[in-house]
């Protein structure tokens, strides 16, 4: 089972790396990491869990946060109180998204960062994601809101982005009437 020692922290360059494509099969290696990505994610939203473990909340996590530089993320939602959907993308691209940006006013998080924050992430309020399966399938998920800002931030992750990468160092709140706050 993953804790949450075993997530790289921002300090690792691991996470600056762009990580590569999956080739189908997947290994059983790579099926056992998205196994546990989901099962870290589930259960640090669940706050029983998350205390008895000591695992940090998290929505979202990609393969390099574990220093696997492929491309595969895993999002858990929870859609209702205690009701999470859960999403595995192999290969994602987002292939369209809204003129509108959002943000998340209260800071974007991440397992990586364990740090206070300040400043604005400019976000498409929606994307449209397409990628694969586990067993190699094309799958495209429409997402918004905050399920749109954590596709954003886990594809960001295969590139080597952090969320804190992407707010102004000089002015942290620029530009911030042009975004909707969630
Ligand atoms: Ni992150």
């Amino acid at each position: 089972m993953l804790k949450t020692k075993d997530i790289l922290d921002e300090k690792d360059k691991r996470l600056k790396e762009v990580s590569s494509d999956v080739i189908f099969p997947m290994t059983k290696e790579d099926l056992h990491h998205i196994d546990e990505m989901v099962e870290y994610l589930t259960n640090s939203q669940n706050e029983e869990l998350a205390l008895k473990y000591d695992l940090r909340p998290g929505m979202g996590m990609a393969a390099i946060q574990l220093g696997v530089a492929k491309r595969y993320i895993t999002i858990v939602n929870e859609v209702d109180e205690g009701e999470f959907e859960t999403y595995i993308v192999v290969n994602p691209k987002i292939v369209s998204n809204s003129l509108e940006m959002i943000y998340v006013e209260s800071g974007e998080g991440c397992l990586s960062i364990n740090r206070e924050t300040e400043g604005i992430v400019p976000r498409y309020a929606r994307v449209t994601v397409e990628g694969f399966d586990i067993h190699g399938n094309k799958i495209k998920v429409r997402a918004r809101e905050e399920l749109s800002i954590a596709f954003q931030h886990e594809i960001d992750h295969l590139n080597g982005i952090l969320f804190t990468d992407r707010i102004d160092k000089e002015n942290p709140y620029k530009n911030k009437d042009l975004y909707r706050p969630i």
